[in-house]
């Protein structure tokens, strides 16, 4: 299965940012191309732009999943839908941030394979493509995202075990910090928010969306596991050490 092998695809978290830029990637490719978020203006202005066809969902809704889904034989499924409420901190966050942010990036991404994956092994061709980020691979300063996305990491490595001999890929991307309205979306401090997006040259959409094209693109005996993509000038990793407190 390369790119060319596939027909169909569908996208989580199309109404901006990594979402947006694959579903352009995926329709210049040629593929029958759905987009699926809550925010049904921004869907039409890119369906008027690319062609794709459009979804109004919310990915924390299964059974809402279940019915917009219905009937749709989807090959690439690349789940981009994500939230970071309460990035400042686990202890200042609120329930309502937990919720957002679990049930959005790690339980939306299953519902989304729950709905879609049967229909792929059914056909025995598919590809799932689950955008996770270095947070979820590094230790970092947001721990509620940073679950979700290190639990994208595990679902991805355990889902490839169940959907083994079906011939179904799976691959995550994981990116460094990139250039989106992700920050103004979710950081309570817009002036930090902005900071994030200007600190440094950051990676594109469209640098990501590439990455989602190399892996579905990859022969058919290759299943490429995983992608991590960063900034130049972003590296992750190092120790802290700071004197205790008395
Ligand atoms: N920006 C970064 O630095 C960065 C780095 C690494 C990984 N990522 C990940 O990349 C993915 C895309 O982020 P982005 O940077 O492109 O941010 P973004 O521009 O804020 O895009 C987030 C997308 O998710 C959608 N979404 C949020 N909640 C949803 C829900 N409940 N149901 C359906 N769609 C939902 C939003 O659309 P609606 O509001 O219209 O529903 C939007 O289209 C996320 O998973 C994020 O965690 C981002």
């Amino acid at each position: 299965m390369t790119i060319a092998d596939y027909a169909t695809a569908l996208v989580t978290g199309a109404s901006s940012g990594i979402g947006a830029a694959t579903v352009r990637a995926l329709c210049d490719r040629g593929l029958e191309t759905w987009a699926l978020a809550r925010r049904p203006e921004r869907l039409a202005e890119l369906s008027a732009e690319t062609g794709c066809h459009t979804l109004a969902a919310d990915v924390r809704d299964g059974s809402g999943l279940d019915a917009a889904l219905e009937g749709l034989k989807i090959d690439v499924l690349v789940n981009s839908a994500g939230v970071g409420r309460g990035m400042e901190g686990l202890l200042t966050a609120s329930p309502e941030d937990i919720a957002a942010t679990t049930e959005t990036n790690l339980g939306g991404t299953l519902q989304a394979i729950r709905a879609l994956a049967p229909g792929m092994v059914a056909r025995r061709r598919g590809h799932i493509v689950n955008i996770g980020s270095i947070m979820g691979l590094y230790p970092m300063s947001a721990v509620i995202y940073g679950a979700t996305k290190g639990g994208i990491h595990m679902l991805g490595s355990t889902l490839r075990l169940e959907l083994q001999g079906s011939g179904v890929r799976i691959s995550e991307v994981s990116p460094g910090r990139v250039h989106s309205e992700f920050f103004a979306a979710n950081l309570k401090d817009p002036a930090g928010a902005e900071a994030l997006n200007t600190a440094f040259k950051l990676l594109t959409p469209e640098d990501v969306a590439a990455s989602v094209v190399f892996v579905v693109d990859a022969p058919a005996h290759v299943n490429v596991s995983m992608v991590e993509l960063c900034a130049v000038e972003q590296i992750p990793g190092g120790v802290q050490i700071a004197p205790l407190e008395t």
